[in-house]
């Protein structure tokens, strides 16, 4: 609890462009949580050095993820939104948690796993230690709820694990967060393989869209997305691609999938395609043009930036300083 409202925190990295999959399975639902809860939505520069960046694009992205925040709908007068990097708790918790974590625990992680097989060239202790940091991002607020896609899960249950294990050694210090995954849980797929998440390092473009696409490329990419040798609109056995259109479909449109047969019997994929492809364009045309003049104007969005780091800074001080105290180092 923070000032007698709960906490939300969550989480985005600036490493590359965000699609739509990051957009409806995450973002555009955040600014839901506004009223009821206290919002904390951070751009966690600090994770994405875990993998090599170019400084310029690292610093490019950290303002247009600030700003896509904001075009999504999240009013910083109601959301603390800030900078990992920006606020000094988060490496200094990073560290104590590590201290109370094991070995075998950041090995069973799937992500760094993952990672590692990608980046052979650069297993980083940073790239191991990367669920003890964003524990300490959750646990930093005293966080009760974290939005999070489905592939975030582990990383969450070992938040709850640390905080659970501190608490015992230490009497209570951090609230044990729940991960909250959208009940529909808006998992997007490629279009050019409904098998797999769409991920913005998937090797063919055209089977990804991004938030900032133009028109002309989310009408191509729909047209283009693999589908089935049917006819027929509907959910079932081997039409996972259509499938896969249909809820982004829903999403744009708030149809529902009995709506979305019946719009279009008898008209084929074709007609299909090209109706999800106008709903997704004119559905992000908003965003688009709110990030478009956010973007124009950095001085604003490093107003933001240091408005919400002092916001989020201060909050994390407290919860720092009861972690200092515990542990014995002494503070002046
Ligand atoms: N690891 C998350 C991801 O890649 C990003 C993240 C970092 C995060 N810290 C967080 C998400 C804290 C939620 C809460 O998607």
């Amino acid at each position: 609890m923070l000032n007698g409202k709960k906490v939300v925190f969550s989480g985005v990295q600036p490493s590359g462009n965000l699609t739509i999959g990051n957009y409806l399975g995450a973002i555009r639902n955040f600014g839901a949580f506004s009223e009821e809860y206290r919002c904390f939505y951070c751009v966690v520069d600090m994770h994405a050095i875990t993998v090599r960046q170019v400084p310029a694009d690292l610093r490019r992205r950290t303002y247009e993820t600030l700003a896509l925040y904001m075009a999504a709908g999240l009013d910083p007068a109601k959301n603390t939104l800030f900078v990992q990097s920006q606020v000094a708790a988060h490496a200094e918790l990073g560290w104590i948690l590590d201290c109370f974590t094991m070995f075998g625990e950041l090995s069973r992680m799937t992500q760094f796993k993952d990672k590692s097989a990608k980046n052979a060239d650069n297993i980083n202790a940073g790239l191991f230690t990367y669920p003890t940091l964003m524990a300490a991002d959750i646990l930093l607020y005293q966080t009760e709820l974290v939005p999070v896609g489905v592939d975030q899960k582990q990383h969450l249950e070992l938040a709850r694990d640390i905080a659970n294990r501190f608490n015992g050694l230490y009497s209570d210090t951090f609230v044990v967060p729940e991960g909250y995954i959208p009940q529909n849980a808006m998992k997007i797929m490629s279009l050019g393989d409904p098998g797999v998440k769409m991920s913005k390092s998937d090797s063919n473009q055209n089977a990804v869209v991004y938030i900032l696409d133009s028109k002309d490329d989310i009408l191509r990419k729909f047209r283009r997305a693999v589908t089935d040798s049917g006819c027929e609109v509907c959910r079932g056995e081997g039409k996972d691609g259509i499938g896969n259109l249909m809820t982004i479909y829903s999403c744009f449109t708030g149809k529902s999938d009995e709506e979305i047969t019946r719009e279009f019997s008898g008209r084929g994929y074709g007609d299909f395609k090209t109706a999800v492809g106008e709903a997704c364009a004119d559905g992000l045309a908003g965003v688009r043009e709110e990030y478009a003049r956010l973007m124009q104007d950095k001085g604003y969005l490093e107003e933001v930036m240091r408005t919400g780091a002092a916001s989020a800074s201060a909050a994390a001080q407290r919860t720092l300083g009861k972690v200092r105290r515990k542990l014995g180092f002494v503070t002046l």
